[in-house]
């Protein structure tokens, strides 16, 4: 399989895939072709008989610092909706197989939410999660404001989508958002660890109870994140998402207005 954005290995051991997101220097924001690519890969790897859990990771700087906000700042609400750029999020939660997120360094914005898109997280303890769009005058449109509720309860939620601030992998710890912390150089052989647990079991029984857990889990869940999307999409007929996204490709900080 080959790509541009990501670097796929469909067996990094028997039955473990391994999906590497890889646009480093942009800290792996995910822009619309990185996101179609792990769309396709996860469903050729879902497809394949030989693989029972796939891990998806970063690098040691970043899981992926957010959709990218330099292909998205001069896009219109009509744009956006017409784009539809969350809907390949729906082919990939359609994965029957496990995933989980390997996650060091930044995991911000639509990079939190494809962490919180996977099953489990094993973080490094350099890893820092947030939902930041706020600063950029939007709000989380991939699943921020509900998965992020749902894991780590309302209070907590409310602070992180409303001041966009950041917290540091112990505290996702403690919140339930994550489920191990392990020093940097060891969060990818925790997460093949976690993955080998998995993998030694029926594969048919774990892919029935992965979707048993998600039943509860993603309950009223759906219209929750259309609600949110369309919200995101429609935030981009204001002068704050221009101002915000233009102040972050200016490295300046934004002037906010109201409107
Ligand atoms: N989109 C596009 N480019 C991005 C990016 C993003 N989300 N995040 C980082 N980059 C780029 C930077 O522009 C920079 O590029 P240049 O070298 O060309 O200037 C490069 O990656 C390195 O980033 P920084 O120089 O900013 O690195 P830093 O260490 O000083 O700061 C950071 C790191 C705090 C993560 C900062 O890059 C940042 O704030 N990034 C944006 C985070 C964010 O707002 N994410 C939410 C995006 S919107 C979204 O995700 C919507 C949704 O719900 C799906």
């Amino acid at each position: 399989m080959n790509f541009e954005f990501i670097l796929v290995e469909p067996a990094i051991e028997k039955h473990i895939a391994l999906v590497r997101l890889n646009r480093p220097k942009e800290l792996n924001a995910l822009n619309l072709q990185l996101m179609g690519e792990l769309r396709d890969a996860l469903k050729s790897l879902d497809d394949n008989d030989e693989v029972r859990v796939i891990i998806i990771t970063g690098n040691e700087r970043a899981f992926a610092a957010g959709a990218d906000i330099k292909q998205m700042a001069g896009k219109t609400a009509i744009d956006m909706l017409q784009i539809d750029q969350f809907s390949t999020w729906d082919s990939i939660r359609k994965t029957k197989k496990p995933l989980i997120a390997a996650v060091s360094g930044f995991a911000l914005g639509g990079g939190c939410e494809l962490s919180m898109l996977c099953d489990m997280i094993v973080a490094s303890e350099n890893a820092k999660f947030g939902q930041p769009e706020i600063k950029i005058g939007v709000m989380p449109g991939a699943g921020g404001t509900q998965r992020l509720t749902r894991a780590v309860g309302k209070a907590r939620a409310m602070e992180m989508v409303l001041t966009g601030n950041f917290i540091n992998a112990q505290e996702a710890l403690s919140y339930g958002l994550v489920n191990r912390v392990v020093p940097e150089e060891l969060y990818l052989d925790e997460a093949i660890k976690l993955a080998r647990d998995i993998a030694a079991q029926s594969p048919i029984a774990v892919q029935m109870a992965k979707e048993s857990v998600n039943k509860t889990y993603e309950n009223h869940l759906q219209e929750g994140l259309f609600f949110e999307r369309k919200n995101f999409y429609m935030l981009f007929a204001s002068e704050d998402q221009k101002e915000g996204m233009a102040a972050f490709v200016e490295k300046r900080k934004p002037d906010f207005k109201g409107r």
